[in-house]
């Protein structure tokens, strides 16, 4: 065992080498520290490999596969068995291709044929300690998110998310009633639920009323109810949403648009806490607690005749202000976190990540449709980033759709945000994925094709196909057009 340092440098990242040929640990080691910046620690068997695992945690492991004592398919599920975050990558020689073949089933990262080209390995290398890295800030974020335990649905723990849950908590296990209010997408309609869900009501349903979605006339009867032959059309009587939100919550959800007729019944359901459906002399008593929400100046619609002020009063006995997406900026990174993995379930991206640069662009934009509108990003990217890491151009196409004259230049701009190295990377990772797939395009799918008229072998076509996450059965026939 020879190690190239005694402990590595805390900003550096650390690869490991295995194998049992003390040439190719040399030559190995001499290319990765001089072109890759990072620290080398060599193994020369399976098991010393294992051993130095129990003190150091690297970012890489390059591993021969045949070994003596413990070959390099063992190491790689001890590996992931200890740390899922180590990308690893293995070394074949003649007559283990097949060996190769299941590594990477198992959870290699990716093989390399000896003899191999140092460029090439230099690449692989870079771009696992990028990967690893990427694995590993997203682990902390989780970490974080399991830690925060607040109210189903949200995600946050900048002070002014706190002092709104907070307040939510305090106010949850009583009848007062509640004014929700906030820009659009701020998560009131999540606040509502958590006011039920944090109350001893919640075992009933909360009913939902979106108000500006309902007609005057429809409005008042699905909220009040009717008896049969109240008005032409009331065939039977029909309980109204107040009554189901009997012992439960009621959410009166975009309350600014409710016309002035139905104001002022609903006034009277605050004050007398009963009903009267149409068409019944007799009234019910009603035991619901009232929450109302609106991203709308509600003092300004009272100026202009629009909303009752004597209303307003009744229904804003306590009010939640929620904060708009720049007052809680320092939360976008665990947004992010959280709306990725939701995507990445949902569409079966498990591999996806997000690249430093993304998420520093992320945090620095506007978002005047709040966390609705960062959600929607995300899905986007995660549904169509060809590449199996998130870059800025796919969290930027809001802009390309807005004005696309200007977005290339855009990107540009955007792209020298980074260093030389990263924004030649980004360019070459976008060219090389729109480059493959019009090839593949145009060969139905056809790799070998491809590959032929591109020049590279049909190989190494297929490893970068593997890196992009581009898969040839989305270019058969009958996919396309589709
Ligand atoms: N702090 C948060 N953490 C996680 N998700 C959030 C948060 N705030 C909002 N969301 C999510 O953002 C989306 C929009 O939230 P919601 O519908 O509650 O907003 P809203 O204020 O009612 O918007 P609108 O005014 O447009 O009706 C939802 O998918 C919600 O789950
Ligand atoms: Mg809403």
């Amino acid at each position: 065992m020879k190690k190239s340092a005694a402990a590595p440098a805390a900003d550096k990242q650390l690869v490991m080498i295995v194998d049992d040929e003390p040439d190719m640990l040399l030559m190995l080691k001499r290319v990765v520290t001089r072109q890759c910046g990072c620290e080398v620690i060599l193994a020369s068997t399976g098991l010393a490999a294992l051993r130095e695992l129990e003190s150091c945690r690297p970012d890489v492991v390059v591993t021969d596969i045949k070994m003596p004592d413990l070959d390099g398919l063992h190491l790689l599920k001890k590996i992931t068995e200890l740390d899922k975050t180590i990308s690893v990558i293995i070394m074949t020689g003649y007559g283990t291709i097949e060996m190769a073949v299941q590594a990477l089933k198992d959870g290699a990262y990716d093989f390399l044929q000896k003899p191999f080209d140092n460029d090439h390995i230099v690449r692989v290398i870079r771009y696992c300690l990028e990967r690893t890295r990427l694995l590993r800030d997203n682990r902390q974020l989780q970490e974080k998110l399991d830690d925060l335990a607040l109210p189903q649905g949200f995600v946050g723990q900048s002070p002014a998310l706190r002092k709104v849950l907070d307040l939510i908590a305090r106010i949850a296990d009583t009848d007062a009633t509640v004014l929700i209010r906030g820009e659009s997408g701020t998560g009131k309609e999540l606040a509502a639920r958590a006011l039920h869900e944090l109350s001893n009501r919640k075992q009933h349903r909360m009913i939902t009323v979106n108000c500006p979605a309902l007609p005057e006339q429809i409005l008042e009867s699905e909220l009040f109810g009717y008896s049969k032959g109240a008005f032409t059309g009331a065939a039977q009587d029909k309980k109204g949403l107040f009554l189901a939100a009997d012992r439960s919550t009621i959410l009166l959800d975009e309350i600014a648009d409710i016309p002035v007729p139905v104001q002022t019944k609903l006034l009277r359901v605050l004050q007398e806490k009963e009903i009267q459906p149409l068409g019944q002399n007799n009234t019910i008593r009603i035991d619901a607690r009232v929450v109302a929400s609106t991203n709308q100046d509600l003092e300004a619609r009272i100026t202009a005749g629009e909303f009752r002020a004597d209303l307003f009063y009744r229904l804003n006995v306590v009010t939640v202000k929620m904060p708009s997406l720049l007052d809680m900026r320092e939360d976008i990174p665990l947004l992010v976190h959280h709306f990725l993995e939701r995507y990445k379930r949902q569409h079966s991206r498990p591999e996806l990540l997000i690249a430093p640069e993304a998420l520093q662009f992320l945090c620095q934009q506007q978002w005047p449709g709040n966390v609705r509108e960062l959600q929607h990003t995300i899905k986007r990217a995660v549904l169509l980033a060809p590449g199996n890491i998130i870059t800025v151009s796919d969290v930027c196409i809001a802009d390309e759709k807005s004005d696309p004259q200007r977005c290339p230049e855009d990107r540009m701009l955007k792209l020298c945000n980074l260093s030389y190295h990263e924004a030649k990377a980004e360019v070459v990772q976008q060219f090389t994925i729109v480059y493959l797939r019009q090839l593949l395009s145009r060969h139905q799918g056809n790799v070998t094709a491809a590959a032929r008229e591109s020049g590279l072998e049909r190989q190494a076509f297929q490893r970068i196909m593997r890196r992009y996450a581009i898969l040839s059965t989305d270019f058969r026939g009958d996919k396309l057009g589709g």
